[in-house]
């Protein structure tokens, strides 16, 4: 079978991750006998210097067009690149939330796992470790604060910035239900977070979820504030299956939990909608301070390629298969620089490899 995939490489090291990542599903299409088909995307900066925008009508129809994308990341750096000094919707990021929205992907799944072998990269203590850990993150993608209305004007004479963070229960309720039908999966609980001491629209995504939560009796519920959640991560993440929470909450608990597994290049995710298609891609950025020197971990990338098989393409053999690879890799002792032991005299026992040569060590392994 022919799968036609749209491919965002991005920016920084977006091209450097995703060129690994489809080697690897060439890998799989050889030996599984499917083919991928490409169709380059133009988003994000490079698409700024292409055309002036950060993404065109014709990139938004190139992605409808395709059975999924497989995206690298897009934005440079914040501080220096000049296409920060561009108005705010004509900067990288505004071509993603566009596209996010466009393919109304309202539900991010970010699994953070954390492999056995990768237990001397976790900063966390043995005691706190223990077996390791398994939580699912659901991001809502397409609401809240990302989406609300925003202004900067002068007001008597005082400059003032507004961001407005809404939701409605449908769109609550939409997510809610993903989070528990996926929790069905796995192992039952789900941990909801707000911030309903404070929040208006917390309090509203709690009442929808006590409501969803009913249609579920076999999962085991609760509510947690996010500033404690926050805390919760690094004290015990064992204790989490799937963490169900809003937009902003979900980008920044999103990467706290990657570096409880070891790195953000670790961590995978799927944005999708109703239908099979999906928007794959790292959790991480186009990580400017390390982009060109080919040794950014490509392995959240080859593992979003993974869900991509599972999830758009209901390949689950070959989803197993990329994910096995990755496994064996890392037992192997390979690591890229991110994932290096913490301990000095630890070092000696992995080799440390950029880019390319793990995206190559995960084929062979296929
Ligand atoms: P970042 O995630 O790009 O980088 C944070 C740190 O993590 C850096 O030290 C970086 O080197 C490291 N890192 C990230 N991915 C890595 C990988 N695969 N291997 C090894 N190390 C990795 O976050 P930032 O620096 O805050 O943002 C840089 C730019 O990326 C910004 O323009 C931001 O808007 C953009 N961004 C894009 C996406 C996306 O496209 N989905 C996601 C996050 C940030
Ligand atoms: C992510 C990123 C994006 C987000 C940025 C680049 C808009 O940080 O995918 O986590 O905040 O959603
Ligand atoms: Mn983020």
């Amino acid at each position: 079978m022919n799968y036609h995939v749209g491919v965002i490489s991005g920016d920084g090291i977006g091209p450097e991750v995703v060129a690994e990542a489809q080697k690897v599903l060439d890998a799989i299409g050889a030996k599984f006998g499917h083919t991928f088909t490409y169709d380059a995307i133009l988003m994000g900066g490079c698409s700024i210097d292409a055309t002036g925008v950060p993404l065109t009508d014709e990139a938004i129809a190139q992605a409808k067009a395709s059975d999924a994308v497989l995206m690298g990341s897009i934005g440079g750096n914040t501080a220096t690149s000049p296409w920060y000094k561009l108005a705010p919707h004509l900067r990288p990021e505004a071509g993603l939330l566009k596209l996010r929205k466009a393919l109304n992907l309202f539900a991010n799944l970010r699994p953070a796992y954390l492999y056995e072998e990768l237990k001397e990269a976790c900063p966390l203590r043995d005691d706190i470790i223990g077996d390791g850990f398994d939580m699912m993150i659901m991001r809502e993608l397409t609401g809240g604060l990302y989406f609300g209305a925003r202004k900067t004007e002068e007001v008597n004479g005082v400059m003032t910035a507004v961001d407005t963070l809404t939701y409605t229960e449908d769109e609550i309720r939409r997510i809610a239900k993903r989070g528990f039908d996926i929790a069905m999966k796995r192992r039952k609980k789900v941990t909801s977070v707000d911030k309903a001491n404070v929040l208006d629209s917390s309090r509203l995504w709690r009442k929808v979820v006590e409501e969803v939560a009913k249609d579920y009796p076999k999962v085991t519920y609760e509510h947690m504030l996010v500033d404690n959640c926050a805390m919760q991560l690094v004290k015990d993440p064992k204790q989490f299956d799937v963490i169900l929470t809003e937009n902003m909450f979900g980008d920044i608990l999103s990467d706290e939990a990657s570096m409880v597994t070891g790195s953000i290049g670790m961590l995978s995710s799927a944005s999708l909608n109703d239908t099979k298609f999906g928007l794959y891609e790292p959790s991480g950025g186009s990580a400017p301070d390390i982009a060109g020197k080919g040794i950014a971990n490509p392995i959240a990338t080859i593992l979003s390629a993974a869900m991509m098989l599972r999830y758009s393409f209901d390949l689950d053999k070959e989803a197993d298969a990329v994910e096995a690879a990755v496994k064996q890799v890392l037992k192997d002792g390979y690591r890229t620089i991110d994932i290096m032991p913490q301990e000095e005299d630890k070092k000696a026992s992995v080799t440390q490899v950029g880019t390319k040569q793990m995206g190559d060590l995960i084929c062979e392994r296929i």
